[in-house]
């Protein structure tokens, strides 16, 4: 469903992305983990169209999308969960979900979807998005509001950035059901082992490049276990 052909992005005479090939099925979860500077969000935001490759094609559903505009790219079905939900004095929670929709919805399909993401949708649906809300809850909305959308390609980078490790053990199972929940294809940037567990395939990129492509088991076997090797051994 998602292919990118011969990405190049550079700056300041520095490649950042150098030479990205990639396919992405349909309905799949893919995570990208790498060292920090690979290039990881930069690639995510050129799918996104917030930035253009400087040579290379980005194709959708079999169309070329390189040229097309973040709106465009959104209506096309590629959507971001952004780090914060927008806080607006008086804006609730369903208003919140009804703007990330784009269309009517009713409370009941608010609802629906917040108690998806694990919250008490009677207590929450006309709460206001302000600073009472902690930072576990938002990130929930947060996903409620991709969600809601149902969009074919859902992009995450690092949803586990500034949550405590307690409320991320709570998060993982809505992202083990995240095929369900937003019945697409979910592109996601982590570093977190338990994230890197349940995708289908691993992407680790190094240095802007794509270093190698694996299943969640053949990643986890050659590359976690290995560094548990090094710590015995130097012990
Ligand atoms: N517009 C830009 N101008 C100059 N340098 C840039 C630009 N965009 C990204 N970079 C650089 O490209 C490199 C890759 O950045 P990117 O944010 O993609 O890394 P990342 O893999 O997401 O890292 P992290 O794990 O820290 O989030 C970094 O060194 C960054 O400073
Ligand atoms: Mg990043």
């Amino acid at each position: 469903m998602l292919e990118l052909q011969n990405i190049y992005f550079e700056r300041e005479n520095r490649k950042i992305l150098n030479d990205i090939n990639l396919k992405i099925d349909t309905n799949k979860f893919i995570a990208i983990t790498g060292p920090n500077g690979s290039g990881k969000s930069t690639l995510v935001k050129i799918i996104m169209g917030i930035e253009k490759p400087d040579s290379g094609k980005i194709i959708f559903q079999g169309k070329d999308i390189t040229e097309l505009s973040i709106e465009k790219k959104a209506n096309l079905g590629i959507s971001f969960a952004f780090q914060q939900p927008v806080k607006f004095k008086g804006m609730t929670v369903f208003d919140l979900l009804r703007i990330a929709s784009k269309k009517e919805i009713t409370k009941k399909e608010a609802c629906e979807i917040l108690s998806q993401v694990g919250l008490c949708a009677r207590e929450y649906v006309d709460r206001e998005v302000n600073g009472s809300l902690s930072g576990g809850e938002l990130k929930r909305i947060e996903i409620a509001t991709v969600a809601i959308r149902q969009t074919k390609l859902t992009i995450f980078d690092e949803p586990e950035a500034g949550i405590d490790l307690w409320s991320f053990n709570n998060l993982i199972e809505i992202f083990e059901n995240m095929r369900e929940i937003v019945k697409g294809t979910t592109l996601i940037i982590s570093h977190q082992e338990r994230i890197l567990e349940i995708a289908d395939e691993i992407i680790l990129m190094k240095n802007g490049k794509i270093e190698k492509i694996e299943t969640s088991e053949e990643f986890l076997k050659n590359n976690v276990s290995k560094q548990c090797c090094k710590k015995i051994k130097t012990k």
